[in-house]
């Protein structure tokens, strides 16, 4: 990054999104778990911008809460109505202010620019002081409706004509406009203002700004871009699309970080996923946030895991599901079939088969048996199941919370414990077995004379 002075951003997220058919604002809708909004903020911040303005229509208070939860300290513009992009962009001034670095534009349902790309186009306006305007630019496989970028004889940007406004010799163009564009801060709000809605869909566009620019003397510039990083999502069928891209990269990204994955296309990571190197994941493995794997673990197929940490060389799964607050420690194992959430579970415990573990803290070397289950609610409360190191409980066991069982204690198969365990206690809570000699085959022969 060569830019000096800190880029403002700007990020428009006023629009309804029709296409989405949703009840949702459009970008809040989620790639890699995390709303799209978010992703542009944390983008905007990897390149560094500073202020970052999000505009929303009025009402759109969940769209500021995502944008916000994305990190930095992030101005909220309110465009009452929505009236065109340059327009969206002129919403923020009063938040951004004058600009001191340059003003940078993105959409909010545009989740894959990287900050790379973007720190790129702001770079392209250093390279000489006449360039007013960088536009990210890319060559999809159908221009569609996109804004079609012309070029002077030079190969400098001359005018973006929008599709509806363009002729037939503009529709043939190639070259589109993305929507991302860098304007040089001490021209920007001066030609934004100039900005007329005299086109066909009666819009202030903000793609105007080129022509304006060059007809005030400055230079514009084009950068191009990959079509997958600057797909904008639109509908249902394009945030599949989105999210497939963000999976391929993801997925690409952990490999080359030192993560195997023995089918890719199977295992599905979110936005904040952290995965140490060595870590071995099988098929069908599904991430949602806020996990984290830490080296050597080794992860079996059919896993779904969300808010939770597995520790150094643990092993989960086949078929185990971490929910949020599951806190795995070193040398773990969790197997099939087995739930856990808000817990810890310490270095060396096993809870291998058919188990619920639910608000508790399971000590060091424990062994849970098949079919342990922690009794954690009940139906108004939750209540915590505290488990000492070297605990062995037996299959079946039900642990009525709250409720602590001593170090080193061991439980009866089938018990229902409800009351503390001290340590180094045996517990049995279920009724002795009984034998009636004779009384099964007396059984079948008094059924076989009826
Ligand atoms: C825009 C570009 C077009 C480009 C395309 C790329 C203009 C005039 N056209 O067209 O050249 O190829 O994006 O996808 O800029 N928004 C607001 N307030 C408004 C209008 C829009 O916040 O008043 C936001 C939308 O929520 C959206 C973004 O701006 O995030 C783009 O608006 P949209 O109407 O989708 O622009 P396009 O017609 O797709
Ligand atoms: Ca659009």
């Amino acid at each position: 990054m060569t830019t000096h002075i800190p880029a403002a951003a700007v990020i428009l997220a006023a629009g309804k999104g029709t296409r989405m058919k949703s009840q949702l604002p459009k970008v809040l809708h989620k790639v890699g778990g995390f709303p799209m909004i978010g992703h542009s903020v944390h983008h905007a911040l990897g390149a560094g911008c500073a202020p970052i303005a999000v505009v929303t229509a009025p009402g759109m208070e969940d769209v500021a809460q995502a944008a916000r939860a994305a990190g930095g300290d992030l101005d909220i513009a309110i465009q009452k109505e929505q009236l065109g992009t340059a327009h969206a962009v002129l919403a923020a001034r009063a938040a951004l202010g004058e600009l001191e670095g340059h003003l940078l534009v993105l959409y909010g349902d545009t989740p894959l620019v990287t900050a790379e790309t973007m720190s790129a186009l702001l770079d392209a306006l250093d390279d000489r002081p006449s360039n007013a305007v960088a536009v990210l630019g890319f060559t999809p496989d159908d221009p569609g409706a996109y804004g079609r970028l012309v070029l002077d004889d030079e190969g400098q940007l001359l005018r973006i004509v929008e599709a509806k406004d363009a002729d037939e010799d503009e529709r043939a163009i190639e070259l589109c406009n993305s929507g991302v564009i860098a304007l040089r801060g001490t021209v920007a709000w001066a030609l934004l203002n100039q900005i007329t809605n005299d086109n066909a869909k009666g819009e202030y566009y903000l793609t105007d700004v080129v022509a304006l620019a060059r007809a005030a003397g400055h230079q514009a510039v084009v950068i191009e871009a990959d079509a997958d990083e600057v797909l904008g999502v639109n509908s249902r069928g394009e945030l599949a699309v989105a999210e497939a891209i963000f999976q391929y990269r993801a997925r690409q990204k952990y490999m080359e970080a030192g993560v195997t994955l023995i089918d890719p296309d199977s295992v599905f990571f979110a936005a904040d996923t952290v995965i140490e190197p060595d870590v071995l994941i099988e098929p069908n493995v599904f991430f949602g946030p806020g996990v984290s794997i830490k080296r050597g673990a080794h992860i079996k197929a059919f896993c779904h895991i969300e808010g939770a940490s597995v520790g150094e060389d643990s092993v989960v799964g086949p078929f185990a599901r971490l929910r949020p607050g599951a806190a795995l420690g070193s040398d773990v194992k969790v197997g099939n079939f087995v739930e856990i959430k808000q817990s810890d579970v310490a270095s060396g415990a096993k809870i291998s088969h058919l188990s619920y573990i639910g608000d508790a803290s399971i000590g060091r070397d424990a062994n849970l048996g098949a079919g342990t289950i922690t009794c954690n609610y009940d139906g108004y409360n939750k209540y915590r199941t505290v488990i000492g190191r070297d605990v062995f409980v037996g299959s079946n066991s039900a642990l009525v919370a709250p409720i602590t069982i001593g170090d080193g204690a061991m439980i009866a198969a089938g018990s229902t414990i409800t009351h503390d365990i001290t340590a180094d206690a045996l517990a049995l809570a279920r009724t002795r077995q009984e034998e009636k000699q004779q009384w099964a085959k007396d059984f079948r022969g008094r059924q076989k004379k009826k």
